[in-house]
């Protein structure tokens, strides 16, 4: 066996990918910071738009810059008509992460210029990045059901028009506000697989919306971004409170994850469920109660006394569905919305990868064969 100068770890699991200063987790304690400014301080104080600023340009802007990026994006929201034609061609069973990675990727093709080392460049690329995916997002959604995709709105804020991009209607305030503070709490979370996926596409010096495409594609799995779809779905099939302790012993027995629980890195409850649970209950307190959420408390406790022991607790997908329900929006459009807050997450990670870059090129073990005669075809069993 070829002899490897370190120990193989499935998964990459503690193998640090690079140095970061974006955002820190501490997985034993429930902490997670953004650029060192704890989450649950950004989700009280902060927006989405200044927390995507804080975390790709590494500090606070100021009142004029703040008020010169929202003005930015704002401009930049609508999609061109081609894009809108190609999306009018997907076919209306197809999953919304499918269609925003294709989405996302058409970007490079209208706007193709590439001068990675050019800093005005990198701002235009972010405010368009930042404005057109929730465009594409809500287009989708619309041209799916047979509408014509509604154009932004000039008046209303990001979360404000992607509602209304999606629903038609303006949002009560206090659904838009819950809505920016989701957005804000899936920003970023340090080297996860698709940013990790992002950080090794950007390494090639490729176009930053290859880089977004290629995160899209990875954070739609069911592991990653797609679990709060499956939450939803879970609590769904479950039914009422009292079927949760059978489901739940059925599922450990027959060795099946319980989606929206379980972190590589949180040992403890994941900060930003505790924050989603918060935000949740005021909305229901706001818009009238979601029997799922008697049926979610249950699970959670009961999960909790079964696989607490192993460290395995609520993470940010077991809430988040319960919220997006509330606020009117289809179980499917929920990997797409965390996609669209995680987009300032894998710009600023592909900002601080273009600064020391080298492209990832990692080794493997070796386990097959070495000097196997070719068996021609006649000969083959
Ligand atoms: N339900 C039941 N058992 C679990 C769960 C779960 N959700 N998560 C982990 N375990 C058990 C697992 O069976 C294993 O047990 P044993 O050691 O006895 O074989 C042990 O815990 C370690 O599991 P693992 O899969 O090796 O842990 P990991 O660090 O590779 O996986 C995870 C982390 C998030 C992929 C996993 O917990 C999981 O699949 N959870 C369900 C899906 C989910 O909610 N994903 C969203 C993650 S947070 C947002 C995001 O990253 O997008």
């Amino acid at each position: 066996m070829t002899a490897t100068f370190c120990e193989y770890k499935p998964g990459l699991e503690n193998i640090p990918a690079t140095k970061s200063s974006i955002s820190h987790v501490n997985g034993q304690e429930g902490i997670l910071e953004y650029r060192g400014i704890r989450i649950e301080e950004l989700a009280s104080k902060s927006s989405f738009l200044e927390t995507a600023y804080l975390l790709i340009w590494d500090s606070l802007p100021s009142a004029i810059q703040l008020k010169e990026f929202e003005t930015d994006i704002l401009y930049h929201r609508r999609i061109k008509y081609r894009i809108r034609d190609m999306m009018k061609c997907f076919p209306e069973t197809g999953h919304p992460m499918d269609a925003l990675q294709t989405s996302a990727a058409a970007l490079g093709l209208f706007y193709s210029r590439r001068a990675l080392d050019d800093p005005e460049y990198i701002r235009k690329a972010v405010v368009r990045i930042l404005a057109k995916i929730p465009t594409m997002v809500a287009a989708f959604h619309q041209m799916r059901r047979g509408n014509d995709a509604i154009q932004p709105n000039d008046d209303l804020d990001y979360a404000t028009n992607f509602l209304y991009m999606l629903t038609e209607r303006k949002p009560h305030p206090i659904a838009a506000r819950i809505f920016d503070v989701c957005l804000m709490l899936h920003a970023e979370h340090t080297i996860n697989a698709s940013t990790f996926s992002a950080m090794v596409t950007a390494s090639t010096l490729t176009d930053p919306y290859a880089v977004i495409a290629s995160a899209v594609g990875t954070l739609a799995g069911p592991l990653h971004g797609g679990a709060n779809e499956e939450v939803l779905l879970m609590l769904e099939e479950i039914g009422s409170k009292d079927n949760v302790l059978p489901y739940i012993e059925n599922r450990i027995a027959n060795k099946q994850k319980i989606m929206g629980f379980g972190h590589r890195v949180y040992k403890v409850k994941d900060p930003r469920a505790a924050i989603l649970q918060q935000l949740a209950e005021q909305l229901f307190e706001e818009t009238g109660h979601d029997p799922y959420y008697d049926i979610a408390l249950e699970l959670e406790k009961v999960v909790e006394g079964k696989l607490g022991a192993k460290g395995i607790y609520a993470n940010v997908d077991f809430y988040s569905g319960l919220v997006y329900r509330k606020l009117g929006i289809p179980a499917d459009l929920f990997t797409p919305i965390f996609a669209i807050a995680r987009v300032a997450g894998w710009l600023a990670h592909w900002k601080e990868q273009l600064a020391v870059n080298r492209i990832f090129r990692p080794t493997q073990v070796y386990t097959g064969d070495h000097n196997k005669p070719y068996v021609s075809i006649k000969e083959r069993t």
